[in-house]
């Protein structure tokens, strides 16, 4: 834990327990009206986070949720030897995350290894001239077509035996979690969030992930962070020194010599999606504790988030932000993280509020884009609406009814951070959204003497608007796969464009011939 004066921690306390805004004397701050412009965004990022399968969809993360793993939580860690890293490394939360990693390959002639302890090999990547970091990453890439594809013409790989890591965490880590695929290493705006505004580095290569890792762990140790959390298949922890007392090496198990066939190397990778795929709703285990009256979002700022490729304009990027603009921000997370740490928040389970939301609505809405007929509308809108509406002979408040749908989940949660009442702007902002358009079908349908089939298709049309606006994850769920299958969404490095856009039920051979939608730069 780092140390810091009475004064600081005094300022902290007086920030966090004003109810209002966050103040702020220079006009770039975080705002309730930034918020409020950004709440589907915020909506969902509380929604999806620790959670795999919105967060593969939304997967360009914009926000930070100090976070702490349990005393007794198991991490894997796969590597080339037994020995407890000197460096930081990477933890997995999956058993079969960790062992994709638990071997080393190196290309016939060649003596240096390619390990696959970590991404870039058992040298940090800082040490490498640009051609071999070159090389390396058309080998990993290629590889993945070798083997998908059509087989390694004679340059198979060596492989290594190597060790799988388990380690328990003997006290509370104090976790920042970056959410989004903040681990898919990619041009498309993956890394933003930590490469733009914790690193101030607005240049760096998608894969030169040792020296963002180093990077991040520098900072850590300012702010008592010990690891950082982020998402690929599977969530990791970037665990920056392995000595701080925070764990325990539980066995570091030797493998038997690598069977490097292609069967063998898809099993193992499918399982790995498998593994990936069973967090998709949650991390499970109360794995992670996260602190959501600390999350601090660029979507709580008037930043410019547009996204220089039009064509994915609604993953938002920050090449647009300027350097004062991520300072603030990086402050923000700062601050946070440090009364985090302090234990002062609220307990409230915003995730949970957006749960309840979401169970209400999202089968109701789908129901009602493909409704057809007026009798079949005029049942659906009433049975979502009736609770809030109290008849009087003359027909009904709708004022008053609006404001009972929009706070129907939110009330009796009292805001304690600043970032608790960014958060209820956002929810607050979009449960309004949805009530206001209910209730204008509503309207159109139900207290409509001459309603039609184009008010039935009108309110059709509001309900597809609205599931446009809210992209909640829980509309490209493919329902019940096969045991064999996965839903397959895209995770970096693995799925097609499809895969992103409409997931569907995949097994091991189709999933992986598949690699198109991700795109690397470095
Ligand atoms: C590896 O070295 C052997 C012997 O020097 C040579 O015959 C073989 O072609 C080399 N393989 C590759 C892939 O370069
Ligand atoms: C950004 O990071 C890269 C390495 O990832 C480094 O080469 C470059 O100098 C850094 N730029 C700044 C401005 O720090
Ligand atoms: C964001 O910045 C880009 C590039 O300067 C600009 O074209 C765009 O209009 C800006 N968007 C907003 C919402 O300010
Ligand atoms: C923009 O994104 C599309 C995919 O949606 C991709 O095909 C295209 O190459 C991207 N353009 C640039 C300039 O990166
Ligand atoms: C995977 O699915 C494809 C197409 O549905 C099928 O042809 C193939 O036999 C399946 N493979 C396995 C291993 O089940």
């Amino acid at each position: 834990m780092v140390s810091r004066s009475v004064h600081a921690i005094a300022a902290l306390l007086l920030v966090s327990c004003s109810t209002a805004a966050p103040p702020s004397r220079d006009p770039f701050g975080p705002s309730l009206e930034s918020a409020r412009q950004n709440a589907p965004q915020i909506f969902n990022a509380i929604h999806n986070a620790m959670r795999q399968f919105g967060s593969s969809l939304h997967h360009n993360g914009m926000s930070f949720f100090p976070a702490t793993i349990p005393a007794g939580t198991m991490l894997y860690h796969g590597a080339t030897t037994p020995k407890i890293p000197d460096t930081l490394e990477w933890l997995a939360f999956e058993v079969e995350h960790a062992e994709n990693f638990a071997r080393g390959y190196r290309r016939p002639n060649q003596t240096r290894g390619f390990a696959q302890s970590q991404e870039n090999g058992q040298r940090p990547l800082q040490n490498w001239a640009h051609s071999e970091k070159e090389e390396y990453v058309t080998f990993r890439s290629s590889s993945m077509a070798h083997v998908f594809d059509d087989g390694w013409h004679g340059n198979e790989p060596a492989w290594e035996p190597g060790y799988f890591h388990i380690y328990q965490a003997v006290r509370p880590l104090n976790v920042l979690y970056l959410d989004g695929m903040a681990a898919g290493k990619t041009n498309m705006g993956t890394n933003d969030a930590e490469d733009f505004i914790l690193s101030s580095n607005k240049s760096r290569g998608g894969y030169e992930d040792y020296i963002r890792a180093a990077d991040l762990c520098t900072w850590s140790k300012q702010w008592g962070v010990d690891g950082l959390i982020r998402m690929e298949p599977g969530f990791e922890v970037i665990y920056c020194d392995f000595h701080d007392g925070g764990l325990l090496q539980v066995a570091a198990n030797r493998r038997g010599p690598i069977d490097g066939s292609k069967e063998y190397l898809i099993f193992k990778m499918f399982e790995w999606i498998q593994a990936a795929s069973k967090r998709y709703r949650g991390i499970g285990g109360n794995r992670v504790q996260v602190d959501y009256s600390s999350m601090v979002s660029a979507f709580f700022y008037p930043v410019n988030l547009t996204n220089p490729n039009a064509t994915r304009s609604e993953h938002p990027r920050l090449v647009f932000a300027t350097e004062s603009e991520l300072a603030a921000i990086k402050g923000h997370v700062e601050r946070t993280v440090i009364r985090s740490w302090e234990g002062v928040k609220s307990t409230v389970d915003w995730q949970g509020v957006t749960d309840m939301i979401v169970t209400r609505y999202s089968d109701r809405l789908s129901l009602m884009a493909a409704t057809k007929s007026i009798k079949d509308m005029k049942l659906l809108l009433s049975h979502l609406l009736d609770g809030y509406i109290h008849r009087q002979d003359d027909g009904f408040d709708l004022h008053a009814a609006q404001q009972r749908c929009r706070r129907h989940y939110l009330d009796g949660f009292a805001p304690v951070t600043p970032e608790d009442n960014l958060m209820h702007a956002g929810i607050d902002s979009t449960a309004k959204l949805i009530c206001e358009t209910l209730f204008e079908a509503h309207a159109l349908v139900v207290e409509n003497p001459s309603a039609d089939e184009s008010s039935v298709q009108t309110a059709v049309r509001m309900a597809q608007d609205l599931m446009d606006t809210l992209r909640w994850p829980e509309w490209k769920l493919c329902g019940a796969c096969q045991v064999d299958e996965v839903c397959f969404v895209a995770m970096w490095p693995f799925g097609n464009v499809e895969d992103h856009y409409s997931p569907s039920c995949q097994n091991a051979t189709t999933a992986f011939a598949r690699n198109s939608y991700w795109r690397y730069n470095w």
